[in-house]
């Protein structure tokens, strides 16, 4: 019996291990099934490497299962390098869509994109300022130059870097307007360039993140609030003015969601404070816990789905129970 290289050893291998070429080995198995096998080989081979031995079938068959709702479908994720961006960039990933990360720090979207590219290799960044419409438009423009055509935009990307002023009668007139840019006009003009795409595909799915900050309405967060129930009212008008070409636009609304957004909150705090926040953002909901980006992930992903195809112009709450309306 021949000796296993060290490689080998550390993928845990046994002696008498037999390669297999990947498309044999899921042909001789029956495990092909509608998938487009090809592809399906491509990616495993991209995430797990070339090597197949019989003692990865059950790895491969749990590969292989996963649900390819959005193979070749293309996905374009504003603030798609942090927080429930990235976890909705790579949910889509592995359910086979190309991936378009963008935000405005290259540092960020190429650590992003590694972490994308470890279950896709269909996956760009495109460096952009969701304020700026000339940044927004070449956003759109690079998407479809790269692949072709644009079927879900995830309109997600904000900042709270303005929020920390103080009371609204000394707050600078300032800050009113970059929180609004950020926040609420971001928002439109990326669908301004998206919709452009969809409505000559006669096709499209769009969600665009609000806040429950919009629904519950707290001291301290006013323009934050206006701004995100700003995206409610613009999602739901603009449905109804492309439901008929065949595009659906939703937004998602999200309670408190462990992310740097969030872990922003804690910095500065001692343990003491830090431990009475994270109690309060936890007992502020029934479930009694902050939420898991995976778990907004899910949402998005079926929003953007065909199971959600007679949803639209909904605002759809993940908040551990705090809205109840
Ligand atoms: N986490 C929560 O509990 C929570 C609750 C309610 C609502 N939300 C909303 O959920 C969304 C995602 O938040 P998150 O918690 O995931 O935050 P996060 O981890 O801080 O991520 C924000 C993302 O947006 C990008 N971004 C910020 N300003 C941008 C700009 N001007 N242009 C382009 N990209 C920009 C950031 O990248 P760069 O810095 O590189 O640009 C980053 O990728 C936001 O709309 C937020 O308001 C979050």
């Amino acid at each position: 019996m021949r000796q296993l290289t060290p490689h080998e050893r550390r993928r845990g291998y046994s002696p008498g291990s037999t390669r297999h070429d990947l498309p044999s080995l899921v042909r001789a198995n029956g495990w092909s099934g509608a998938k487009p096998l090809r592809w399906l080989c491509n990616r495993y081979i991209a995430k797990n490497g070339l090597e197949v031995v019989e003692e990865q079938a059950p790895k491969i068959k749990e590969f292989l299962d996963v649900d390819m709702k959005f193979t070749e479908k293309v996905a374009l994720i504003t603030g798609g390098t942090s927080g429930i961006g990235l976890a909705v960039a790579k949910n889509m990933a592995e359910k086979g869509a190309k991936i378009v990360l963008a935000s405005r720090s290259e540092e960020k979207g190429h650590k992003a994109l590694k972490e994308v590219h470890a279950i896709s290799p269909d996956a760009i960044f495109i460096e952009t300022d969701v304020t700026q419409s000339n940044r927004v438009e070449h956003m759109v423009k690079e998407t479809v130059k790269t692949f072709g055509r644009l079927d879900f935009a995830f309109n997600n990307a904000a900042n709270i870097e303005v929020t920390a002023s103080p009371s609204t009668h000394e707050s600078p007139e300032e800050s009113y307007d970059k929180l609004m840019d950020v926040c609420l006009k971001s928002v439109w003009l990326c669908m301004k360039y998206e919709l452009a795409v969809m409505v000559n595909q006669k096709s499209g799915g769009i969600v665009n993140t609000s806040s429950m900050d919009a629904l519950i309405c707290s001291a301290g967060t006013a323009v934050y609030a206006a701004a995100k129930s700003g995206v409610i009212v613009l999602s739901k008008s603009i449905a109804q003015e492309y439901g008929r070409d065949g595009i659906r636009v939703n937004s998602f609304c999200p309670g408190a969601f462990m992310t740097p957004m969030l872990a922003s909150h804690f910095e500065g705090l001692s343990p003491e404070e830090k431990k009475a926040l994270e109690n309060k953002y936890k007992d502020f909901n029934a479930l009694g816990r902050i939420g898991d980006t995976r778990e907004a992930a899910s949402i998005v992903a079926w929003l953007f789905s065909e199971d959600s195809s007679y949803v639209t112009g909904q605002n759809i709450i993940a908040d551990g129970g705090i809205c109840f309306a």
